[in-house]
């Protein structure tokens, strides 16, 4: 299931995609580093998966930001790009055509030129263990590479870097479906309980959510959300499955849907997860799997597409 996505490529306004992550980006960097965004007026939609140009953005996000130990400055920049023909100096391996050129530059530690030429290769890292596993800019690569794009790194040791990503411009904007980020929502809020234990996992889901304009109301084990869920009303459980305590997320779904039925319930879990919390036997019948590692575009994708189904009066998916 790596990899699978639940968004084809299609049709993506990249300005709005770019604003819509924005937050998320600032708050994958932390404080010390300032992002900006500045964005060409007019620009092109790229034809993309939303989902996985979100993950490259943050992949080269956080990378910049591990160049810049001291703190530093990230420009996220975004221009119309036409490459009239092949030119032998040209460094980045396209077909002419259009494209949305972003570049992610910072003005961090830059590569060395050993380093440069084994960036891109799955596994490579500089970083110390558990710190980096080299998988960001390959999947940045094959990422561009699959959507008919490509790739290019500019970088001077000492100087900075800034990795450039070319995506294929749209053909037409007639079908298009935006990114499934921030819609805002009008009226009243619907609450959701979201449950995992790991911080940076929760904070991630609570802005996604937030954005969305959802009451968020967080809980770190299945035993506190129990407690949050007799005290306050809650329209959807949104749960890790691998909890500390005495209630795993699974077990927190059924105490939770025995007592209110209907109430939507989105398990968050990897193939890991499962295999070490006694496998899928166990997971309650009315809850939705989102595979993890998910997106922010694939987590609002499925809590809004639950809440719309509520709505219009649907039961189950
Ligand atoms: N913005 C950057 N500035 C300097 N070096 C970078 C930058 N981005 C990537 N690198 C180098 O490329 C290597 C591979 O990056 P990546 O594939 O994202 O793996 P990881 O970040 O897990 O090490 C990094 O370990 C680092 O040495
Ligand atoms: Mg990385």
């Amino acid at each position: 299931m790596r990899g699978h996505s639940l968004w084809p490529p299609q049709a993506t306004e990249i300005s709005k995609l770019i604003d819509d992550t924005f937050p998320l980006l600032e708050r994958s960097v932390g404080v010390g580093v300032k992002v900006e965004k500045p964005l060409a007026p007019d620009l092109w939609w790229a034809q993309v998966d939303p989902g996985q140009l979100e993950n490259a953005l943050i992949n080269l996000a956080v990378n910049a930001r591990d160049a810049m130990p001291d703190g530093g400055r990230i420009a996220i920049k975004a221009e119309n790009f036409r490459l009239k023909r092949r030119t032998r100096k040209q460094k980045v391996n396209l077909v002419p055509g259009e494209y949305v050129r972003i570049s992610v530059q910072d003005n961090g530690s830059g590569m060395a030129e050993e380093v440069l030429a084994r960036a891109f290769e799955p596994f490579f890292t500089t970083k110390a263990f558990g710190d980096g596993s080299g998988l960001g800019l390959s999947t940045v690569y094959g990422f561009a590479e699959q959507s008919g794009g490509s790739v290019s790194i500019d970088t001077q040791l000492g100087r900075g870097t800034t990795v450039n990503l070319f995506l294929p411009q749209a053909e037409s904007i007639k079908t298009i479906v935006s990114s499934a980020l921030p819609i805002e929502t009008e009226g009243e809020k619907e609450s959701i309980l979201l449950v995992e234990d790991n911080a940076d996992v929760r904070a991630f889901a609570a802005t996604v959510l937030d954005n969305l304009n959802y009451t968020v109301i967080e809980a770190e084990n299945g035993d506190d959300a129990l407690v949050m869920f007799e005290k306050m009303p809650i329209d959807l459980l949104f749960s890790d499955v691998l909890l500390p305590g005495s209630l795993n997320g699974k077990a927190l779904a059924r105490t939770i849907l025995a007592r209110d039925p209907t109430l939507p319930v989105v398990l968050a879990s990897g193939n890991w997860d499962l295999a070490n919390s006694g496998g899928t036997s166990d997971v309650p019948e009315e809850a939705i799997v989102l595979q993890k590692p998910y997106t922010a575009t694939q987590l609002s994708a499925i809590i809004q597409k639950l809440f719309d189904e509520q709505k219009s009066g649907r039961v189950g998916s």
